[in-house]
């Protein structure tokens, strides 16, 4: 069965490329998409990227992707230290989900450190940059393989 993977990212990522050069790289968000449909391609996968800045549209493609893929990639952005109903949502569908940063979000501020989502997923990456996502595939397409 091929695998059907939701890539999820949250808010202000839609700037990747401009946002903090300094932390997150020159990457844009559009290159990541192009990496991870080369990455799906390779693994024979199906990937479905997209980005929200609002916290209930989120909630929502979660809740849509329960009858549409078999696990989820989420990059919640500054939601992951604030959502508990991004927790719910995650807690509220049957599919796994990794945790995704590109910074190393434990080098960082205190208030970073604290993830509402940690304890709903599978796992976490965090602190490779864009090169996390291609990880996190592998990391998702194994874990649905030794299901
Ligand atoms: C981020 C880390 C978060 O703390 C931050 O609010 C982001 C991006 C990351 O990918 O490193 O928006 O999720």
């Amino acid at each position: 069965m091929t695998h059907s993977l939701l890539i999820l990212n949250g808010p202000n990522l839609n700037l990747l490329g401009t946002r903090q050069p300094e932390v997150y790289g020159h990457t844009t968000l559009g290159d990541i998409e192009a990496l991870c449909k080369t990455t799906a391609e390779a693994m024979g996968v199906s990937v479905t990227f997209a980005q929200s800045n609002h916290e209930g549209e989120m909630v929502d493609m979660l809740h849509a992707a329960q009858s549409a893929h078999h696990g989820i990639i989420l990059n919640a952005g500054a939601y992951t230290h604030t959502s508990v109903a991004l927790m719910d949502a995650i807690s509220s569908i049957a599919l796994p989900v990794i945790e995704l940063h590109l910074s190393n979000v434990h080098a960082r501020e205190d208030f970073r450190r604290t993830s509402y989502i940690s304890r709903v997923v599978v796992g976490q990456i965090c602190g490779f940059g864009a090169a996390g996502y291609p990880l996190a595939m592998e990391a998702l397409a194994g874990h649905l393989n030794n299901k």
